[in-house]
């Protein structure tokens, strides 16, 4: 994304043509970074070739996921939804990891039909659970335990899975427990261990707590696993000059890990695939100047882009045209819901807006579309794919009659 003659482009793309072609609000995802990061990501890690499975929560659009899958990438599910999607975009069950606290006998049983890599269970009753369905199936079922590494992944509280406190996998007591009781099941073969500390992380160190913490649980169990999923999580710069994960640093540390272990690494990235790939383009429908504040009405609302109001999450907003003109005033970019915390952001010293005015919100490819919904009955934007010059609908835009 850069200015050219004023005019704000992505790939080759004036956003201005695609507020007026397409209408506003509306999500475009850029193919050109979408191929450099997975590129970025496997060059990351490419003396182990790691199992990348692409963790679909974080944006659950068909063709988009049809795209990382012809780059060879696998899929973290979540949910009986996610797995179809995922098995609709061409991904190989053998490439699929199913992670989550509350599978229910209808997800375990469709999994263990669609055969798929790994059940990752996150609790002894979810195992004797898998362990009777596969019984009746007369299955031998692949499944990971999550471990709990109580390790603090120094992100936001919302987002941070892997501390004691948090309900995501099993302590180490109760692992090792488990080990021995898949040991003794016909029909669980324990292949793997599974971690994910949380998201958003930009600092390589509790990566590598969470390292040392898996290798000696595995001394301890003296368990052969064919793989451990050591889970998503790599953050990305919302801002311009914030911190960056030091993805040399986490690779050494993969890597002195592996001298001790011989085992397949799995990863589940989501954020670091998708997230600076999406931009979402919204149109100032009024300007409205208070006594205490002044703001900029967006046609996007937080029922499109959800993480503002949900975390406190801030996307660099740019104007779709650059003009000279430089406002003093401090401007609260908001949306039309009758909340609150339907707001954007906060910027002083932004060019001069006016009605009618194209913005765009950057980084959203990741669990921005994911998490919309239709709050206030409105329709969900439409989904677009910039290849170059090309532009393609992935995904249309709601009309009210979906929702009536
Ligand atoms: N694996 C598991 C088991 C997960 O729970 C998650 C994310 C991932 C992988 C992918 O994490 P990533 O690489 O994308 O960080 N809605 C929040 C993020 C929630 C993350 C949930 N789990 C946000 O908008 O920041």
């Amino acid at each position: 994304m850069k200015y050219i003659k004023k005019k704000l482009i992505i790939d080759k793309v004036k956003i201005e043509d695609i507020a007026r072609k397409f209408n506003t609000p509306t999500y475009c995802y850029s193919y050109a970074q979408l191929k450099k990061n997975i590129s970025d990501f496997k060059k990351n890690f490419k003396s182990f070739s790691p199992l990348i499975c692409f963790a679909i929560k974080s944006n659950t659009n068909l063709n988009l996921i049809r795209e990382i899958q012809k780059f060879g990438l696998g899929a973290d599910v979540v949910s009986m939804g996610e797995l179809m999607m995922a098995l609709k975009a061409g991904i190989n069950p053998k490439k699929i990891v199913f992670s989550g606290v509350g599978k229910t006998s209808k997800e375990i049983s469709y999994a263990i039909d669609k055969k798929i890599l790994l059940i990752n269970a996150e609790s002894k009753s979810e195992i004797n659970e898998i362990d009777r369905i596969a019984k009746i199936k007369k299955k031998k079922v692949q499944i990971g335990i999550r471990l709990n590494p109580n390790t603090d992944a120094k992100t936001l509280s919302q987002i941070s899975t892997g501390k004691k406190e948090n309900k995501f996998g099993v302590n180490e007591k109760e692992f090792l427990k488990l080990i021995s009781y898949c040991q003794n099941s016909k029909n669980i073969n324990l292949e793997c261990l599974s971690v994910h500390i949380g998201s958003q992380i930009l600092d390589h160190k509790p990566y590598e707590k969470m390292l040392n913490v898996v290798d000696k649980i595995i001394v301890k169990t003296k368990h052969k696993f064919k793989f451990i999923d050591i889970g998503g999580g790599m953050g990305i710069s919302y801002e311009k000059g914030s911190k960056k994960l030091n993805y040399r640093k986490y690779n050494i540390a993969i890597k002195k890990f592996l001298k001790r272990h011989s085992t397949k690494i799995i990863f589940e990235p989501g954020r670091s695939i998708v997230g600076d790939v999406g931009y979402l383009i919204s149109k100032v429908i009024y300007i409205k100047e208070n006594e205490k504040k002044n703001f900029i009405i967006l046609d996007a609302a937080m029922n499109d882009l959800m993480r503002p109001a949900l975390y406190g999450a801030n996307h660099k907003t740019l104007p779709s045209i650059k003009r000279s003109r430089i406002s003093k005033k401090t401007y609260e970019f908001v949306g039309p819901i009758c909340e609150s915390t339907d707001k954007f952001t906060s910027l002083k010293k932004f060019q001069k807006l006016y009605e009618k005015d194209i913005v765009v919100m950057c980084d959203v490819g990741a669990y921005g579309m994911s998490l919309s919904s239709n709050y206030n009955l409105r329709p969900k934007p439409v989904e677009l794919l910039i290849k170059g010059s090309k532009i393609r609908v992935i995904k249309k835009r709601q009309k009210h009659s979906d929702l009536m």
